[in-house]
This record gives C-alpha cells, structure tokens and sequence, in this order.
C-alpha cells in the first residue's frame, strides 16, 4: 500500500502534541467518572475528551482509516491504515497531579506498526520512531543500553489493577527481586518501555498490557535496539510483554518463565 509512514508519524505527532496541551490544561481539576477492571481501574473525563479529540483528528485527516483506542474501542476503515491509541497512559499518575504520563499513538500499515509517538508533556518528552528509521526522544537519536548482564539490569515493571492478579505479580516480582539490580514502577506502561529505549532503566515486563499501553512505545523501543516480545517466542500481548535488548531479554525471559506469570490469583 502507497502510504508513507513519516507522514503518518508527522500526523500523530501534531495531533497527540494538541492532546497533551488540552490534557495539561484539564488536569488539575480531572475526576473519576467510570470504573473498569476495579474500584481502581479509573476513567477521568479527560480520558475521554481526549480520546474524542484524537479519534476526530484522525478521521478528518484520514476518514477511511480503522481505529483502536483505550476508551472507545473498534472502528473499522479500508484505507489498510489503523491507528492505536491511549489518550492517557499513566491515568492514575495523571489524576493525582504527577507528570508521568503519556499521550500514546501508533500507526498500523496492513497490521504492522509503522510509526509511533509517546507525548508526556509535563515532561517535555516527545518520544518517536519510524519502522526502520530510528527511534528519537525531543528529535535525538535514542538506544537502549547494551550487554547489561541480568544481575546488574535495572528492570521496570506494573501491576494490574484487579486484586487476584495484583497478588500473582507481588508473587512473581519476589521470585525476580533477588536475581537483579531492582525494580522501577513509574505507573506508565509507554513511559516505561520508552526508558528502555533511552536506557533509563535496562529492560521492562508486565503482564496485562494491551495495544493502545504498547503500540508506539513497542515500535520505539525496537528502534532503539530492544526486542519487544511475550513468551515462548509469542508476540507482546496481555499475557506477558517484555523488552529489553538481547541478551538481557533471553536472560529475563528465563527468569519470568518457570515462575507461572500468566496465572492470576
Ligand atoms: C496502566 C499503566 C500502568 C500499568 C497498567 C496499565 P492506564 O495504563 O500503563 O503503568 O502498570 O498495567 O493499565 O490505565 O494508565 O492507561
């Protein structure tokens, strides 16, 4: 299909930036207005306003393109084109003043993601990439760091917000503390995957991120040389996603495994 991805990243970009500017504007007065997986799980009506602005963005720039976003779902397009997106990772960061989260959009050409930005404007990070072009924080070339061995990896991690797999991953993380350096819960999935990409921390897994948590960040961190993937050899899905550069991602892949991180409690 005829479509170039630096377009679709230029597109995302402009758009997630006029999000994250309205997002900083309502944040300090956003409140809960629904509940998902748990009393926990929250939606703020900034959520949703931002997932209407994006969605409307897209569509008046590319009416025949498919959409996935965190809060209003599925729309199918025939352009070959879908776009994936959270208008806020980080929610609970973001409902309790902190700067840690995330505008996240990434473009999908035929199913494969081409282009992804992650906007966290109260940090002033613009984190991009383009499927084999590079990945950038601020328009700086970015990469993850090389040949950390597993005992010394800086390793970031989240939890669920349900109570049984909340127990299973304390379960899991007591199983992984003692064979690293430690751990780092920023409570933004994008954030996180992108300090992988800028070596901030050495390597990240959870359990239960989806594609809007994933999409950009996933592409970015591949770009800057991780290996973005679940277990066994299976894609990044709900079950398990970890990314970390090889052979770290080998090495903790082998740690995670035999604990069981796909049951819940
Ligand atoms: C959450 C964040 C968090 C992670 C959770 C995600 P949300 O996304 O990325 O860091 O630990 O698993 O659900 O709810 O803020 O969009």
């Amino acid at each position: 299909m005829d479509v170039d991805p630096t377009e679709l990243l230029c597109l995302a970009a402009d758009v997630a930036r006029d999000a994250g500017g309205v997002l900083i504007e309502g944040q300090s007065r956003a409140s809960v207005v629904q509940t998902k997986t748990s009393p926990t799980d929250v939606v703020t009506e900034m959520d949703n306003a931002a997932d209407a602005l994006i969605s409307r963005r897209l569509l008046a720039a590319r009416p025949d393109d498919a959409l996935l976003t965190e809060e209003s779902g599925e729309a199918s397009g025939k352009s070959g084109v879908r776009w994936v997106v959270d208008p806020i990772d980080g929610t609970v960061n973001y409902l309790y003043g902190m700067a840690d989260w995330a505008v996240s959009i990434a473009a999908e050409v035929d199913g494969v993601t081409v282009a992804g930005v992650v906007e966290a404007p109260r940090r002033r990070e613009t984190f991009t990439a383009v499927r084999g072009q590079g990945a950038w924080r601020n328009g700086e070339a970015i990469s993850c760091n090389r040949d950390v061995p597993l005992n010394k990896a800086l390793v970031a991690t989240g939890f669920g917000y349900a109570a049984g797999r909340r127990a299973r991953q304390a379960e899991v993380l007591l199983g992984v503390l003692p064979h690293i350096r430690d751990i780092r819960r920023a409570g933004s999935a994008a954030l996180d995957v992108c300090s992988v990409a800028c070596g901030w921390v050495d390597a990240y897994y959870e359990r239960g991120i989806n594609a809007w948590d994933i999409g950009a960040a996933g592409l970015i961190a591949e770009e800057a040389g991780a290996r973005v993937g679940g277990l066994d050899g299976e894609a990044a899905s709900p079950e398990m996603t970890i990314a970390a550069p090889e052979p770290l991602f080998t090495a903790l892949h082998g740690l995670i495994l035999p604990l069981d991180p796909t049951r819940d409690g």
